[in-house]
């Protein structure tokens, strides 16, 4: 039986289009997908042990069967933490040591979540002053979000994404089988970026059934369209503002204020990122409806909907609202310390506002706490 399977276009212009292809059995015929990219028969998997030990091989077998020879793996170790300057410099080491030198036609392949695509992302933008790569994105969030739009880069210091540069992939290939051996937190954690496209664009999103992992089983052709959904919207939005120039590209930043000050506030450990965003996109709405943009009805419609994907809506009793405030004015897209917010008018209808005031995101805040006591939506950690 032929594969599930679904494309996007990601219409960039100056020969810099790509396509993004999902579905089911999709690593198989990667080989096949790839040579129509791919300038030579060279091609460089670069993942983690994690997914490696269970999907490496099967896009290794099909890139050799479409006549790529020899695939090298280059492996760095999971999680945030490596997504450093010093993973950069042994990747490129490893590169440079490979047995067989690459070229500038040397195609990278990043097979992996986030931190693969943007590291991988990175060496490819670097290397040479620039190779192809392509993303195989193997987490919920890489697929609906971190895979498209070019943006690769590491951590730098205090800051997330501090050092990289835009690189668009040649093609995105987004197979829903390896979601089936990631852990179900990270799974979920991804539906808080679905549910945000629900919000700033796409309401189908926002109204989606529950969404759990043992669906890519048992209903595969849901995850696939939930997925295709969100990536239209990212495409149209990077396709707008791909260097986030005009402003429209920070709209993709829905409910990420507050929810990178969580991230922040509790060092990158306590939460996942969806989980952050989750809590921060009923901040978002709450605060929204305490300035009046935001419509009871609206708010109540994302709260809905991030209780429905089971995330968490709550900010936790021991992190104090003056803690988050503080952090605020630390993030790097805040202009001149004044607090910036996307806030939604109507589902589909959002805006980045500015010069937010403390005492409306102090008023948003209490709100959503209130409304927590007497909803009594518990923390899912
Ligand atoms: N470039 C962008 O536009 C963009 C957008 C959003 C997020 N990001 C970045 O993405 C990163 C987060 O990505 P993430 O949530 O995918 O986390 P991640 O890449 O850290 O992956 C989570 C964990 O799951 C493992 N894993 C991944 N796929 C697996 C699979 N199929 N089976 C088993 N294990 C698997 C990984 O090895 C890792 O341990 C952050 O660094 C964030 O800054 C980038
Ligand atoms: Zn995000």
């Amino acid at each position: 039986m032929k594969a599930a399977m679904t494309t996007v276009p990601v219409p960039l212009s100056a020969g810099r289009d790509y396509t993004i292809h999902i579905g089911s059995g999709l690593l198989a015929e990667a080989g096949a997908t790839l040579t129509a990219v791919a300038r030579s028969s060279r091609a460089i998997i670069i993942t983690q042990p994690p997914i490696a030990k269970h999907w490496a091989k099967p896009l290794q077998e099909s890139l050799c069967a479409a006549g790529f020879v020899d695939p090298d793996v280059i492996l760095f170790p999971a999680g945030e933490r490596y997504k450093t300057l010093a993973t950069m410099a042994s990747l490129c080491d490893k590169l440079y040591n490979l047995p067989r030198t690459i070229d500038r036609k040397t195609l990278v392949v990043a097979l992996g979540g986030g931190v693969v695509g943007d590291v991988a992302g990175f060496v490819a933008a670097s290397y040479l002053r620039g190779l192809d790569y392509v993303q195989v994105p193997t987490t919920l969030l890489a697929m609906v979000d971190s895979s498209i739009g070019g943006k690769t880069g590491v951590d730098f210091r205090a800051g997330k994404n501090l050092v990289g540069a835009f690189h668009q992939p040649r093609a995105v290939l987004a197979d829903v089988d390896t979601l089936r051996t990631l852990p179900p937190r990270e799974f979920r954690s991804g539906l808080g970026e679905v549910v945000k496209y629900g919000v700033i664009r796409d309401p189908a999103l926002l109204d989606a059934k529950p969404v759990r992992a043992g669906d890519i089983t048992a209903a595969p052709e849901t995850v696939i369209e939930i997925i295709r959904r969100s990536c239209v919207v990212k495409a149209d939005v990077v396709c707008a503002d791909e260097r986030e120039e005009t402003g429209l590209r920070a709209i993709l930043n829905y409910g990420h204020t507050i929810g990178h000050a969580l991230e922040s506030a509790t060092h990158y450990r306590r939460f996942k990122h969806g989980e952050a965003i989750g809590i921060g996109m009923v901040s978002a709405a709450c605060i929204g409806e305490v300035l009046g943009v935001t419509p009871t009805a609206v708010r109540e419609k994302v709260q809905a909907a991030v209780q429905t994907q089971q995330l968490p809506g709550c900010i936790p009793n021991d992190i104090e609202p003056d803690t988050l405030l503080a952090l605020l004015g630390r993030d790097k897209k805040a202009e001149d310390g004044v607090a910036r917010f996307v806030l939604a008018h109507a589902v589909g209808d959002v805006e980045l506002m500015g010069q937010i005031r403390k005492e409306s995101v102090l008023a948003g805040l209490a709100l959503q706490q209130s409304l927590c006591t007497s909803a009594r939506i518990e923390e899912i950690s």
